[in-house]
């Protein structure tokens, strides 16, 4: 998505992955910073790891506990940092000091997405949320901070489901959350476990305990396969449904514009998602 976007925007850049061990992720930041690249996405395990390796962290990391996106800046001699990029474009002359800069864009993608794929905007609603684990935590605080009403969390492991409860509790007084079914209709159910990424998973919930006709709109985080068991028991039930993919989009179109400072083309990067998960 990302190639599709420069290519779109005439920028001669290229996104290209690196595997990683977690042992040389301090060695591959500075060496990427060494050959002048513009920025890196980190995915797991790197995520937490990250936050104690960069130089300066943004407030979206530090809310977070999690960077996913760096971006390189140098010092100009005026003081002021700003994107190594920036030096190259506007010949700056060279930056007289450099630092990593890290960022989370994972956590915009969730709010961006629900926007754009369900309609839902979260402010006062009532969500039930399954898993607690690294994306279940990320997406319930995301929630809260956007303001959701009332969450309800659930989890295999209840305990985990406890420590996010709490931290919402510290973190977001003014947020309602139960750890258990909902008990009432809810406006939206997201899933955020693991359940559903292999063939013959089974659904992340208990029908019997809660019933799809009791709520409008379902997101699934998982984006492959398209239609996951949850998705087709949703559209079954007449509800509105997404999955994960526009996470996956929201988060790489917040990263560009961290990078290159221009506006996301979204949908050329949505196009060339499908067209590489999805072949079509
Ligand atoms: P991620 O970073 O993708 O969220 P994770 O932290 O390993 O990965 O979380 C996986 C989530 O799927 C967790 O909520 C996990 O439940 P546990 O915390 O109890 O492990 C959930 N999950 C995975 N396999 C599951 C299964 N077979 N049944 C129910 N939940 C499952």
């Amino acid at each position: 998505m990302h190639n599709a976007a420069f290519a779109a925007l005439g920028l001669d850049w290229c996104y290209v992955a690196f595997e990683v061990a977690p042992v040389s992720l301090r060695t591959a930041i500075a060496g990427a910073q060494a050959m002048n690249f513009s920025g890196l996405n980190l995915t797991v395990p790197h995520k937490l790891l990250a936050l104690g390796l960069v130089d300066v962290l943004d407030e979206s990391a530090r809310a977070w506990g999690a960077v996913n996106t760096i971006r390189f800046e140098g010092q100009g001699d005026d003081g002021i940092w700003r994107p190594v990029t920036e030096f190259d474009a506007v010949d700056r002359g060279r930056p007289t000091q450099f630092r990593t800069h890290g960022f989370n864009t994972d956590a915009e993608g969730i709010s961006r997405s629900l926007v754009e794929d369900l309609g839902v905007s979260l402010t006062g609603t009532r969500v039930f949320l399954l898993g607690a684990g690294g994306a279940g935590r990320a997406i319930a605080l995301r929630l809260a901070f956007e303001g959701v009403r009332e969450l309800f969390l659930t989890n295999r492991t209840a305990s985990k489901a406890e420590e996010v409860a709490a931290e919402i509790h510290t973190r977001f007084p003014g947020v309602r959350v139960v750890v258990g079914y909902p008990t009432e209709p809810v406006d939206l159910l997201i899933n955020a476990t693991s359940l559903g990424l292999k063939p013959g998973d089974a659904l992340p919930l208990d029908l019997a305990r809660f019933s799809l006709s009791e709520v409008r709109a379902v997101y699934d985080a998982i984006y492959r396969p398209a239609v996951t068991p949850l998705i087709a028991v949703a559209q079954a039930a007449g509800c509105k449904t997404a999955n994960g993919l526009g996470m996956l989009l929201h988060q790489g179109a917040k990263a560009f514009e961290i990078w290159t400072g221009c506006p996301a083309p979204v949908a050329v990067m949505r196009r060339a998602l499908e067209l590489n998960i999805y072949g079509r």
